[in-house]
């Protein structure tokens, strides 16, 4: 798997990723948004689904338990994190695959659901597209694409907020606001900011969006 021109891992560097679950579950309060992801995402029994950039598992996991019956398949370019993941996973039947987003190696109209929880603003520009555009491709018809991740500042505070993090270029689109636009340029409906949060590290939006048959 040739990895793209910037891969950027967990925490930016892999000498962090040791650092990832902590930092999640004790300063960004992981399981609240992640729980809240997976209500939205109304996962029925036995649905396909793609944790994309599932990193160390957390909510991959966390899926399978709310939903013992769907076959969920967890998905990282990064192999350090899926041995994590592999590791907290024992027992269970998911799927672990190492892929990048902007290609993915599956077949056309197979998942009922594909998650993805702050990949987004790891991917550079034409990456983002790439991703979506063939999350839509990997979608069943009626199947839905939930997005938690960086998104536009509701607020005063949080557009200063994001100040400080608007230096990592990549996470500049979600800050703009553009994450809606490259969904809907893919060729998603109903595209809608269903939620959003604040965090110590800026604004944080829940997206949904609709594969039309
Ligand atoms: C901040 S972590 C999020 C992990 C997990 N989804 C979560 O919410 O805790 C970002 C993840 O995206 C992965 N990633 C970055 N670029 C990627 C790409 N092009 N393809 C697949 N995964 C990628 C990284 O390896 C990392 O595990």
């Amino acid at each position: 798997m040739e990895k793209p021109t910037r891969y950027i891992p967990a925490l930016s560097f892999k000498w962090l990723t040791p650092l990832y679950d902590p930092l999640l579950k004790w300063v960004m309060r992981e399981e609240t948004f992640k729980s809240k992801l997976i209500q939205q995402a109304n996962i029925q029994p036995r649905m396909k689904v793609l944790d994309l950039g599932c990193g160390t598992g957390t909510l991959t996991l966390m899926l399978k338990r709310a939903h013992p019956t769907a076959e969920v398949t967890g998905m990282d370019g990064d192999s350090q994190v899926l041995d994590i993941a592999r590791d907290k996973s024992r027992g269970t039947s998911i799927q672990w695959d190492e892929g990048l987003a902007s290609s993915l190696a599956y077949p056309d109209s197979v998942f009922d659901r594909v998650v993805t929880s702050l990949v987004i603003h790891h991917l550079v520009t034409d990456d983002k597209r790439r991703a979506f555009k063939e999350i839509y491709r990997v979608l069943k018809p009626n199947g839905e694409l939930h997005i938690l991740d960086f998104g536009a500042p509701h607020s005063s505070l949080t557009r200063f907020m994001t100040t400080y993090m608007r230096r990592l270029e990549e996470v500049v689109d979600n800050f703009d606001g553009k994450i809606p636009l490259f969904v809907t340029e893919a060729g998603f409906s109903e595209v809608k900011e269903a939620q959003h949060f604040v965090t110590v590290f800026g604004p944080l939006s829940m997206l949904r969006a609709v594969k039309g048959d």
